[in-house]
């Protein structure tokens, strides 16, 4: 099968490739990434020499760029790419409008010109909104963004299903809790935490820390995202999550504990405007439809990911100064150069 994947250099998305690498003979993967300030190549060097792995810069707003990956035989689409910080989403919803609205439509509409027989837009339990103290979201939950990334994402989501009610495409929504693991750009809770527990800088805990989230190791929702890519309905909605809540500062503790770091280091700060209290996944129909389950433990997940990035500090130090972007940034325009040239 070929496979376009975008976003395929970001946290989930690099993770995403190398498990279908892994799991999976027959499989070519054109990975379309704009290599944003959260893209990073180097999260996928051990592959650049595979020949089941094409990477092609470029922006999935851009129709030019989506048809150059298109033109060589895609069968299905994973849309991984999208602004997915919060917090940035607050501050300016532009770039969210455009990748994640925009670049969602472009995707669609290639896929419908060109016959691509599956269309799978990642999506984020987010767009439910927040919960009270009990329940859970099911996928007929309605939808109730409250950030401007949350009603981006849902507004792709209302997109894709009405491709497949008006044009009859094959395409599935997933929404996953939050993630965690390796490779994760650490300005999202766990490896901001970590980091900054092993500086001995204070840990930023919004409000009072007792919003609730619920984990997920990035490795059990690419495995969840490979049932729903082989055997998944056309048209469906798919939950994925692994019933891990947490309060936030829970998670900070435990990181705490696991680095043998004081409790001093937490520092309440102002919250978050428009901060979601809960949010709680009811992943049934996945693992009743398609037999899925959660492999990751969230304390044994937790202590390996707090492992890798004590071990790849050079990792950290890159992505933290974009040094590989601009690296590449170089490289890419070396490379445009000797092209005209020529
Ligand atoms: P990330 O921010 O780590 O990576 C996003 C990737 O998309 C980067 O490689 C970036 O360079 C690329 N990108 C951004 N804009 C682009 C554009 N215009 N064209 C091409 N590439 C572009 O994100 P992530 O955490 O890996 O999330 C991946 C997807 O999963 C997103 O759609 C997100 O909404 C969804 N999701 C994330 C979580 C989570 O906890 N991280 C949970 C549920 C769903
Ligand atoms: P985040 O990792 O940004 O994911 P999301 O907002 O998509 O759930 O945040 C997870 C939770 O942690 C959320 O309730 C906000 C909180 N948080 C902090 O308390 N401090 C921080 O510095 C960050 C980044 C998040």
């Amino acid at each position: 099968m070929k496979l376009l994947v975008t976003g395929g250099a970001g946290f989930i998305g690099s993770n995403f490739i190398r498990h279908m690498l892994g799991v999976q003979d027959e499989v070519h993967i054109v990975n379309l990434d704009s290599l944003s300030y959260a893209g990073n190549l180097e999260n996928l060097s051990d592959l650049s020499s595979d020949p089941r792995y094409t990477f092609i810069r470029g922006d999935i707003t851009s129709a030019q760029d989506v048809e150059k990956c298109f033109s060589q035989g895609i069968e299905a689409v994973i849309n991984f790419a999208a602004e997915t910080h919060v917090d940035r989403s607050i501050l300016d919803a532009s770039v969210f409008v455009r990748t994640n609205i925009e670049g969602t439509y472009v995707l669609l509409e290639a896929c419908r010109r060109r016959k691509v027989s599956r269309f799978i837009q990642i999506s984020t339990d987010e767009v439910y909104g927040s919960l009270d103290e009990t329940g859970k979201f099911t996928e007929e939950s309605p939808l109730a963004p409250n950030s401007p990334y949350a009603a981006s994402k849902a507004a792709a989501d209302l997109l894709t299903r009405a491709y497949h009610k008006t044009y009859g495409m094959d395409v599935i929504v997933t929404r996953c809790s939050n993630n965690y693991g390796t490779h994760q750009f650490p300005e999202k809770l766990i490896p901001l935490m970590i980091l900054n527990a092993l500086e001995n800088k204070t840990l930023p805990v919004y409000g009072d820390g007792l919003q609730r989230r619920d984990w997920i190791h990035v490795k059990d929702h690419c495995s969840a995202l490979q049932s729903v890519l082989m055997e998944g309905q056309p048209g469906r909605v798919y939950n994925i999550g692994s019933d891990q809540e947490k309060q936030n500062l829970e998670m900070v503790h435990e990181i705490l504990r696991i680095l043998k770091k004081p409790p001093e280091l937490i520092e309440f700060v102002t919250d978050r405007p428009g901060h979601d209290r809960r949010y709680a996944i009811d992943a049934s129909r996945l693992k009743r439809e398609l037999g899925w389950k959660p492999k990751i433990r969230l304390e044994e997940g937790l202590a390996q990911t707090v492992r890798w990035y004590q071990e790849n500090a050079e990792w950290v130090s890159r992505v933290r100064s974009g040094a590989y972007f601009e690296y590449y940034e170089q490289m890419y325009e070396k490379r445009d150069q000797t092209l005209k040239n020529s």
